[in-house]
């Protein structure tokens, strides 16, 4: 028999990896565009780099050359033709470009791994020091594909953001199923999302509002209920919100809802407390 301890960690962790199932294929969509294009890059320069070979071997058998010797000059032609037909300053100047754009794709990729893994690894259960920017940012990247263009984020955040103390992969969990949520309740309407988060005494209050559907009286009383869902077989496990709410617990906060919001659809609230000199 598992302690009530272990069962709520397991329903985490399936809640997390249900989360992961519903963000695969945006994320999987996210890796291929950069993939694609640095194979592209890769392979536009492996051409270049045989013409570019082929002009440094003709210098350097024309270094071998006694100077305007018949076999020199003989050389000279064959660079100047190749020059021409290859248009070298084009090619030099392309394959900077094409090399810039793979290390910007191969860096948006290592950065994408990088927000999974802080996502889903667990050794990063233990409280410590975060700062809220990077971790909301980095949880909107993995959520973006679910972000359909027409969602437009607003971010309202008090300045400096003090860091607060917390478990930073459960944190993104909350915020991704918060964020998902919000994108589901929006649909494929054009919508709106706010983030506010601001110092209050001890505490960041964090606030996350959408312009989607909201929540009627009737079902407010039981999404944090675990297993409530309103959404299709298959598409919600009912689980996100009981969890949000055991996680921030944990931060000694409650995840409260509204079922209206100035947006017009729901709004999440909950604090952190802030990690001052810990
Ligand atoms: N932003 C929101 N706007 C409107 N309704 C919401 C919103 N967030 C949650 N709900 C309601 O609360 C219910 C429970 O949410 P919860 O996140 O616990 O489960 P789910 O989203 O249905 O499934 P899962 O999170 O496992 O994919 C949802 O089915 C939905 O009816
Ligand atoms: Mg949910």
């Amino acid at each position: 028999m598992k302690s009530f301890e272990q069962q709520k960690q397991l329903l985490q962790q399936t809640d997390r990896l249900a989360s992961l199932g519903q963000l695969a294929a945006g994320i999987a969509h996210e890796l291929n565009n950069p993939i694609g294009y640095i194979l592209s890059n890769l392979s536009s320069f492996q051409i270049y780099l045989a013409i570019f070979s082929k002009l440094i071997k003709l210098y350097q058998a024309q270094g071998q050359c006694i100077p305007a010797s018949a076999e020199y000059q003989q050389i000279q032609q064959q660079i100047m033709e190749l020059q021409q037909s290859e248009d070298i300053d084009f090619l030099m100047m392309d394959s900077e470009s094409l090399l810039q754009d793979s290390v910007t794709g191969a860096t948006r990729m290592k950065d994408l791994v990088l927000d999974l893994r802080r996502f889903s690894h667990p050794d990063h259960a233990e409280m410590q020091r975060i700062e809220l920017v990077p971790l909301l940012e980095s949880t909107i990247r993995l959520t973006r594909n679910e972000f359909k263009s027409q969602i437009e984020i607003e971010r309202d955040f008090c300045e400096p953001l003090p860091d607060v103390w917390a478990q930073s992969s459960a944190l993104s969990q909350v915020f991704v199923n918060i964020l998902l949520n919000a994108t589901q309740a929006i649909g494929s309407q054009p919508g709106k999302i706010l983030i506010s988060m601001h110092q209050d005494a001890e505490r960041i209050v964090i606030t996350i509002a959408d312009s989607g559907s909201g929540i009627s009286e009737l079902h407010l009383q039981h999404i944090f209920e675990p297993f409530y869902t309103t959404k299709d077989i298959g598409k919600g496990t009912g689980l996100g919100l009981s969890i949000c709410q055991s996680i921030i617990a944990q931060h000694g906060s409650a995840l409260t809802a509204l079922p209206t919001s100035t947006l017009g659809g729901a709004e999440f609230k909950f604090s952190l407390p802030l990690a001052g000199n810990r």
